[in-house]
C-alpha cells in the first residue's frame, strides 16, 4: 500500500501545517467549504483534532510525498466515523481507495476494540461514493435531505460501513433493505 498515515500533533509541531491545509483548500462537501485561520484555531483549540474521541493524521504517498489529511472521530464509541479530506492537486487521481484501504487497516490492525468503522457523506460526493465501494463498504443509510445546504434545499447524507469480519475475510456481509416485506 503506497499510502502511510502518519499521527499528528495539532497542538504543537503540525499546527501550522495543518491551519495551512485547512485554509488553503476548498471542501465543498464540507458544511464548512472554506476554513478561516480563526475557525481552524478553534477547532484545534476544541480538541478537534485530538482528544479523546478524535485523532488526525497526514496521508503520505510513497512518491508524491504529502496528499492530504485524515480524521478518525468518535473514538470512544468503539465505531469511529472519518473526514478525509485531499490536497487539491491530489483529487481526482485515483487516490481515494487507497487511502480508505490504508485507514481501514489502520482502525482494524490497531484497534481490538472496533468491530465496525463507519463513514458518512452528502449524496452528491460521488468520488467519495464510489471509493467506498470499491473498498469493500456497504451502504447502511440513505438520510433524505439530511444535510443542510446554506441557502438552498437539503441533500442526502449517505452512510457506508464495514465490518472487521469483512475486513478479514474480504467478503460484505449483505443487508435487506424490505426485510419486513413490502
Ligand atoms: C472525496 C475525495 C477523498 C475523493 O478522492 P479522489 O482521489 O478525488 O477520488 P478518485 O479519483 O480516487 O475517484 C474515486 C472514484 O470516483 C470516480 N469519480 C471521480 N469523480 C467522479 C465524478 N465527478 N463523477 C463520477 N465518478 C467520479 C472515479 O472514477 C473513481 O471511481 P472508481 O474507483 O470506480 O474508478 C477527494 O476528492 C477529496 O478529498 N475531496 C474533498 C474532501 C471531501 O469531500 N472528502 C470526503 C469527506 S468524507
Amino acid at each position: 500500500m503506497p499510502i502511510t498515515l502518519v499521527r499528528l500533533d495539532p497542538e504543537d509541531t503540525d499546527r501550522e501545517a495543518l491551519v495551512d491545509f485547512m485554509t488553503r483548500n476548498e471542501f465543498p462537501f464540507h458544511t464548512v467549504p472554506s476554513p478561516s485561520r480563526t475557525q481552524v484555531e478553534s477547532w484545534i483549540a476544541e480538541g478537534a483534532y485530538r482528544d479523546e474521541d478524535n485523532d488526525s493524521f497526514w496521508l503520505e504517498h510513497d512518491e508524491l510525498g504529502r496528499v492530504g489529511f485524515f480524521r478518525l472521530e468518535d473514538l470512544s464509541d468503539d465505531a469511529p466515523l472519518f473526514d478525509l479530506r485531499l490536497d487539491a492537486p491530489f483529487r481526482g487521481r485515483g487516490l481515494a481507495s487507497e487511502v480508505l484501504g490504508a485507514a481501514t487497516d489502520l482502525v482494524f490492525g490497531t484497534m481490538p476494540e472496533v468491530n465496525r468503522f463507519e463513514g458518512q457523506t452528502r449524496e452528491d460526493n460521488v468520488p467519495m461514493r464510489r471509493a467506498f465501494l470499491r473498498c469493500g463498504w456497504l451502504k447502511e443509510a440513505h438520510y433524505r435531505e439530511g444535510w443542510p445546504v446554506e441557502g438552498g434545499r437539503p441533500v442526502a447524507s449517505v452512510a457506508y460501513g464495514i465490518l472487521r469480519h469483512d475486513w478479514e475475510t474480504g467478503t460484505v456481509t449483505p443487508l435487506v433493505w424490505e426485510d419486513l416485506g413490502a
